[in-house]
């Protein structure tokens, strides 16, 4: 299969690099990494042991062929940009995945491109970009994907079977935006919790305050994903998050480590989300906007 990846960081290296292997990849990202990999090679370190020759290009343009799949890898605040670019190489044949975390990612792709060609993806792999050309793979996790409308068609099952054929282990879910929605729920704690006290994972749930802190954002959020149709339970998030709190309990967070970047981080895709679903339905969304102020304090962004 062509495929172009349109975000080559952390995750958008790491799942080219290995799809690399049998299929037709293209990396875009930024111009250091892109002249680093032409260079030397994509490195994939740690839990991934890959150095890979593989075309990467810092920007998109009209005379590259039109790939089968376009996989989105740029944060959330990035998703619009990132799709008008590539827009120049999309055609009606074209399947776009957006493996992205965040509530408004599918949103944004859908007001330039066909429904029908989107499909989705989470993915609990950990990769960090450790320096241009190398990427550090610090989790093996799980794939879903999944069509928005939930059927398991032909073309979803044959992405699923590439990625699996890669090695990135992966299964097709009737329900995609449910996933998408518990993993924001999940993150709606963890990520604004862990940037403002800037812990590991693990931390969460060794201090009683804070452990009552998640479950109080865990049971508004899930309160207003109940409200915008989703069939979802408190018990069940709360018991997810503290599932993933504990198998990440060394982790630094994502949103954490783009705060430490000096980074934008993607806390409107997912409490700004939440808190303006929340209003929509008239749940009080007072937690998750705390947490935006918090952490926008901190950064700054
Ligand atoms: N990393 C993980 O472990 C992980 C796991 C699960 C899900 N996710 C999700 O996956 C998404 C990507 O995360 P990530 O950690 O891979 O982020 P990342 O390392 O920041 O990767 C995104 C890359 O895309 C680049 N970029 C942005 N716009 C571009 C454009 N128009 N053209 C070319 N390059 C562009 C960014 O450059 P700049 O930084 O210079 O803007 C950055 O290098 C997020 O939604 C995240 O929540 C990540």
């Amino acid at each position: 299969m062509n495929i172009v990846v349109m975000g080559a960081g952390a995750i958008g290296s790491l799942f080219g690099g290995l799809l690399s292997n049998k299929n037709n990849v293209m990396l875009i990202g930024r111009t250091s990494h892109v002249n680093a990999i032409r260079k030397n090679g994509l490195n994939i370190e740690d839990k991934t042991q890959l150095n890979v020759m593989i075309p990467a290009e810092d920007s998109i343009n009209k005379g590259m062929l039109s790939p089968d799949l376009l996989i989105l890898t740029v944060k959330s605040f990035d998703t619009r940009a990132a799709i008008d670019q590539a827009l120049q190489i999309i055609d009606d044949d074209t399947i776009i995945l957006s493996l992205q975390n965040g509530l408004d990612n599918i949103a944004k792709i859908k007001k330039v491109v066909d429904i029908n060609q989107i499909i989705a993806g989470i993915t609990t792999h950990g990769a960090f970009f450790s320096k241009p050309g190398f990427i550090r793979h610090t989790g093996k996790g799980k794939t879903v994907l999944g069509e928005l409308k939930g059927k398991k068609t032909k073309r979803i099952k044959h992405i699923a079977g590439l990625f699996n054929e890669a090695g990135i282990e992966t299964i097709v879910s009737e329900d995609i935006i449910k996933e998408i929605w518990i993993k924001a729920i999940v993150n709606s704690s963890i990520n604004p919790l862990t940037t403002f006290f800037q812990c590991k994972n693990g931390y969460l749930l060794k201090n009683p305050i804070l452990e009552k802190i998640v479950e109080k954002v865990c049971k508004e959020s899930t309160s207003i994903a109940k409200a915008n149709g989703l069939d979802i339970f408190n018990q069940h998030t709360i018991k997810k998050t503290k599932e993933v709190i504990r198998s990440t309990s060394e982790n630094h967070s994502s949103m954490l480590q783009s705060f430490k970047r000096g980074k934008k981080t993607e806390i409107d895709s997912i409490n700004g989300k939440f808190v303006d679903i929340g209003r929509v339905h008239t749940i009080d969304p007072s937690m998750n906007e705390i947490l935006i102020y918090l952490v926008k304090t901190m950064s700054g962004k």
